[in-house]
């Protein structure tokens, strides 16, 4: 992010105000002076006022092994929610980047940076995601070539982007999707009358799930996890 932006969000900033300490040579990142708001900062740059640090927020990041069961949710009256798996200290505002369906399992990231998960689920993007999946039926000899070109959703009017799959065994495949639609896994094997048995996200982007997280275990990403994601 800029610096000028940076420093206009905060609460006790505007743009203009900005423009003013930078100008004045009140402001130093990391220790340096810098005049320059185009000057780049990451959530966990050290920015003085005056050599004071300024009351940044800093935003959190948690990976999470999501175990069956549990709703990519805040709330519901109903199901527990992953929320629950947190901490109370951690949990506070956090949202979920990429849901998954209730029995699913794997990688889920949460966080309180608005920005930096819209970045991650924007389609424009097409953020690889990998599921491991397994099925009823063994594993239609067309799918593969199907799931390249694209299956088309009546409900959206979409064809759905071209998917990578890889065999595993007669019922279990490793697939790559560039977008989250509703159920898209299941309704795609749906095509096929073959039933998701298991859904497993193994990756998105370059962050696969950590293998030291047992299910229901999360820990906060590092600083080069975040940024490898967001940028
Ligand atoms: N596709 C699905 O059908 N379910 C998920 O949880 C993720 C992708």
């Amino acid at each position: 992010m800029r610096l000028d932006r940076m420093l206009g969000n905060l609460p006790q900033g505007s743009r203009q105000l900005a423009r003013h300490w930078l100008a004045s040579g009140r402001i130093a990142v990391d220790g340096v002076r810098i005049a320059d708001g185009c000057y780049p900062v990451t959530p966990f740059s050290r920015v003085t006022l005056d050599d004071q640090p300024i009351q940044t927020r800093q935003p959190r990041y948690f990976m999470l092994h999501k175990p069956g069961g549990y709703l990519s949710a805040t709330s519901d009256p109903d199901h527990p929610t992953v929320m629950e798996l947190l901490d109370d200290a951690d949990s506070g505002q956090l949202h979920i980047a990429g849901r998954l369906d209730r029995a699913s399992t794997g990688l889920l990231l949460l966080t309180d940076d608005g920005r930096w998960s819209r970045r991650l689920t924007e389609p424009e993007r097409r953020v690889a995601k990998v599921y491991r999946v397994d099925t009823e039926d063994p594993i239609h000899p067309d799918t593969a070539r199907r799931f390249a070109e694209g299956i088309y959703f009546d409900y959206e009017g979409i064809t759905t982007r071209p998917v990578e799959l890889q065999q595993l065994g007669p019922r279990q495949v490793r697939l790559t999707l560039f977008e989250g639609r509703y159920h898209q896994i299941k309704r795609m094997f749906g095509r096929f009358r073959n039933r998701v048995l298991s859904l497993h996200r193994e990756q998105i982007g370059s962050l696969a799930l950590d293998p030291d997280l047992a299910p229901g275990e999360y820990r906060p990403l590092t600083p080069a996890e975040v940024s490898a994601l967001g940028d």
